[in-house]
């Protein structure tokens, strides 16, 4: 058992703090979590404060296991103050970031006396999702250069991305919409990584299915499965698969 806010909650061996508060309902800020990927701690807002069963202060939720006897606080003076002060230097990154503005108003936060800090692409928190997004997919493509303000995201050597496949996993998980990607004729742009990919067009009717290296990266994890990897669009892959059906299910009289 844990305790949140005074109250008692069951919590299984191996969840974090924020888990068990988000299935409990009690709300916890977070920028840098995201679900499908490993905890990295990098925005610090999900803070909470630990008053007893482990070491006490203030500490990130999404990093955080819980223990037996273990005590927080959400939302006590501290961690308020300490989220005020972290989403004003966020605000000073991303000052037209949505997701930003709106945790700053729900904070009662209006303004920063920081100035502009750090990463040099547009509306950047240096939250890391993109990195460990790529990494996931097995892509290496980008990642962290340089400490202090002057840290940023960038392929290896703020070159081109070569090793970019085009999942668009990262523009997916950016939480500022920072990262983004162009579709141009046959060409697929990842402008934030300086990438340019080939096309795959569906064989039925032409439209964009997705990036060549994508295609071949999935063929090859795929090799030796026996699973065939289609290049169809999803409007012609549906149709293919309803004329299957029919094939199968309506008999002759
Ligand atoms: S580009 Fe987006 S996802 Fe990547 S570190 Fe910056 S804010 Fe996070
Ligand atoms: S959400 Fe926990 S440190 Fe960012």
């Amino acid at each position: 058992m844990i305790t949140i806010n005074g109250r008692e909650f069951p919590a299984r061996d191996g969840e974090t703090v924020l888990e068990v508060a988000r299935r409990e309902g009690i709300w916890i800020p977070t920028l840098c979590h995201h679900e499908g990927l490993n905890p990295y701690g990098s925005c610090r807002i999900c803070v909470v404060e630990v008053t007893a069963g482990g070491r006490p202060g203030l500490t990130a939720s999404c990093t955080l296991p819980v223990s037996d006897g273990l005590v927080v606080e959400t939302d006590s003076e501290r961690v308020r103050r300490c989220r005020q002060v972290l989403v004003r230097l966020l605000l000073a990154m991303a000052p037209n970031a949505p997701v930003v503005r709106e945790l700053a108003e729900k904070l009662g936060v209006t303004d920063t006396p920081f100035k502009r800090l750090g990463a040099d692409k547009d509306g950047c928190i240096l939250c890391g999702l993109c990195v460990r997004a790529c990494e996931q997919v097995g892509a290496y493509a980008i990642g962290f250069a340089f400490r202090g303000v002057r840290r940023r995201v960038t392929p290896p050597f703020g070159k081109q991305a070569a090793a970019c496949m085009g999942c668009r996993a990262c523009e997916q998980v950016c939480p500022t919409g920072t990262v983004k990607f162009t579709e141009s004729g046959d060409r697929l742009f990842g402008d934030t990584w300086q990438a340019e990919l080939q096309v795959v067009r569906c064989p039925e009717c032409g439209a964009p299915v997705g990036a060549q290296p994508l295609f071949g990266h999935v063929r090859e994890q795929l090799d030796n499965t026996g699973i065939a990897v289609e290049n169809l669009c999803p409007i012609c892959r549906r149709k293919k698969l309803a004329g299957e059906m029919a094939a199968v299910c309506v008999q002759p009289k």
